[in-house]
């Protein structure tokens, strides 16, 4: 009985546990992100949120554009998830009349919409201060098109065009060019390739083909040939060969007195004691 009751404790201990930490999690995510999508904590859409993520490294990026006719001339700017002007609340995207200095809110990070797809990522800003005459008057909205270029996390934030012709559903659309909107491996491509020089590359080429002849030719002399001790090494005699000729060639070009000079300084058996060494050294090899 009192181990049972102990257990369920447990139980309950472990799941307030897990909610207390879920809670949290949400929270601080809440706290970190300004851009508030459609849905309660909890219900929003996981896409959604998944791209809010990657879209985390803008937030503290403000841009800025200009753009307008002769006659009047606007000043956009625009932040990921914040607050572009601090006396308009939630504004993300804001439009200033060069002339008065009159700001309207195109678009709030409390009405954000988010979709992706393979080299683009839309974010769309809605709730913005309503049309004066236009478009049914209803709320502004900004389309910002977020396309990969994989040089720069931001770069080229311009205004493409205002679309206020319509009855009703206008918009304004923005572009802006990031490395975030690129898939996953073209952003590992970006990162890792300009540190590869055509030197490494043919380097680490060459080491893996080494490696690929002594193991593979290792395997050959050992379960095929049979072979045993240093004779497992692919093509042993022809190295051992050309280590000598190098020796030689080396002993020829390098040594400045002649080799054999000093003969008391040779021992009389030398060779011959190498040669009982290497065969003792034979028998010490495994296999
Ligand atoms: C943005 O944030 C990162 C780290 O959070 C910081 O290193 C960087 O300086 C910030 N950039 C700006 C423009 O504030
Ligand atoms: C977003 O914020 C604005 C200004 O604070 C407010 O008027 C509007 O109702 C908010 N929208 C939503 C969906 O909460
Ligand atoms: C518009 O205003 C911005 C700053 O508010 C300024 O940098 C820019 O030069 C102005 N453009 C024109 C055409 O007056
Ligand atoms: C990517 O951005 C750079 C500036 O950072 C620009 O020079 C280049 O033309 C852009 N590439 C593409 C494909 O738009």
């Amino acid at each position: 009985m009192g181990g049972r009751d102990r257990c369920s404790c447990r139980m309950f201990l472990a799941q307030s546990c897990l909610h207390a930490l879920i809670l949290v999690v949400v929270t601080t995510v809440m706290a970190e992100e300004g851009c508030d999508l459609v849905g309660e904590e909890g219900s929003e859409s996981p896409k959604e949120l998944a791209i809010l993520k990657r879209l985390e490294p803008l937030t503290n990026i403000s841009f800025s554009t200009e753009s307008g006719s002769d006659n009047e001339q606007y000043t956009y700017k625009f932040r990921v998830c914040r607050e572009v002007a601090g006396e308009k609340p939630n504004s993300g995207l804001v439009q200033i009349n060069n002339q008065s200095g009159k700001m309207a809110v195109v678009g709030r990070i409390n009405e954000t919409h988010l979709a992706s797809g393979s080299k683009w990522i839309m974010l769309i800003y809605k709730g913005g201060d309503s049309y004066t005459s236009r478009c049914d008057k209803e709320k502004r909205k900004a389309i910002i098109m977020i396309t990969c270029n994989r040089t720069s996390l931001a770069t080229g934030f311009t205004m493409v065009t205002e679309e206020r012709e319509k009855v009703n559903e206008c918009f304004y659309i923005f572009e802006l060019e990031s490395s975030l909107a690129c898939p996953p491996e073209d952003l590992h491509l970006r990162v890792d390739s300009p540190h590869l020089s055509v030197g490494s590359i043919l380097l680490i080429t060459f080491t893996s083909l080494v490696a690929m002849y002594i193991i593979g030719g290792f395997l050959y002399q050992r379960l095929v040939v049979g072979a045993k001790g240093m004779e497992q090494f692919p093509h042993f005699a022809f190295w051992q060969d050309l280590g000598n000729i190098v020796a030689d060639g080396c002993d020829f070009v390098c040594r400045s007195k002649p080799r054999n000079g000093p003969a008391a300084y040779r021992g009389v058996g030398d060779d011959q004691l190498g040669e009982e060494s290497e065969e003792r050294d034979d028998h010490l090899l495994p296999m």
